[in-house]
């Protein structure tokens, strides 16, 4: 079986300047991989690659063997991956429910959506208690958990997630980490990237290191937690 998600030799950047210099990376069928890395390495601009809206401008990405890296953002949605981006981009004058329903904008199948906002109430009880509510009235946690629940609407075989962390109360944290559990035990890779490093890495099968544009690290996450550098680095010493 191919990886679920192959990226090779991928650069890509903005205008003049190119903030991915030749990353590789994979994600196997039911893994959780952590992409950890300082501020500005291009996590970011690595995730808004996969789903088609920064374009590469060379380098391959794979779905299952597909390439798929000249799609357009909604076809790739529609193809199995769906975002959680970093600041949430909740649609602020949406209700929640309406931004619930903006991520199964690709689907069709009536059943299968209620069925999957059900699910998404069970994981997030708050977001059902807020159906009418605008998006941008959310707490920041109550958004976030909004964001990652939207990216589920579209029923992902793949799973980014761009700093769901971020400015969070612990406990909120902690939450938020167990749903993305949960949704890998149901069978969803996740490929996650994330400022709290150790978290991530004791979630994550698999690691990969950032900096300024290239992974200078991979392996086990267990291996990435024991490595002094990384350890330096990223751990707090
Ligand atoms: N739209 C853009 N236009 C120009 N440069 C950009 C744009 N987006 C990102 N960059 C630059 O690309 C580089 C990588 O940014 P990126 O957001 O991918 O990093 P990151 O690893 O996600 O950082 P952070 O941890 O701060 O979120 C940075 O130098 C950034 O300034
Ligand atoms: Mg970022």
């Amino acid at each position: 079986m191919p990886p679920l998600l192959e990226i090779s030799d991928l650069r890509a950047g903005y205008g003049q300047i190119e903030v991915l210099k030749g990353i590789s990376l994979e994600v196997q069928p039911g893994e959780i991989v952590a992409l950890i890395g300082a501020n500005g390495a291009g996590k970011t601009s690595t995730l808004m690659s996969i789903s088609g809206c920064l374009r590469p401008r060379s380098g391959s990405i794979r779905l299952a063997g597909q390439e798929i890296h000249a799609r357009a953002p909604h076809e790739i949605v529609r193809l199995g991956i769906c975002h959680s981006p970093e600041g949430r981009k909740i649609f602020p004058r949406l209700t929640v429910l309406e931004n619930l329903q903006m991520g199964a904008f690709a689907r069709s199948d009536k059943a299968g959506i209620q069925q999957d906002l059900d699910h998404a109430f069970e994981m997030f009880p708050i977001l059902k208690q807020r159906t009418t509510q605008a998006g941008g009235t959310l707490s920041g946690g109550e958004q976030q958990m909004l964001a990652v629940a939207r990216a589920m609407m579209g029923r992902p075989k793949l799973l980014l997630l761009d700093e769901p962390s971020l400015g969070l109360a612990p406990l909120i944290v902690l939450k938020i980490f167990e749903v993305v559990k949960k949704l890998n035990d149901e069978g969803i890779s996740i490929l996650l990237v994330e400022q709290a490093a150790r978290m991530a890495l004791k979630l994550a099968h698999r690691g990969y290191v950032m900096e300024t544009g290239e992974i200078t690290m991979h392996g086990p996450a267990a291996n990435l937690l024991a490595d002094a550098r990384v350890q330096a680095a990223y751990l707090g010493g």
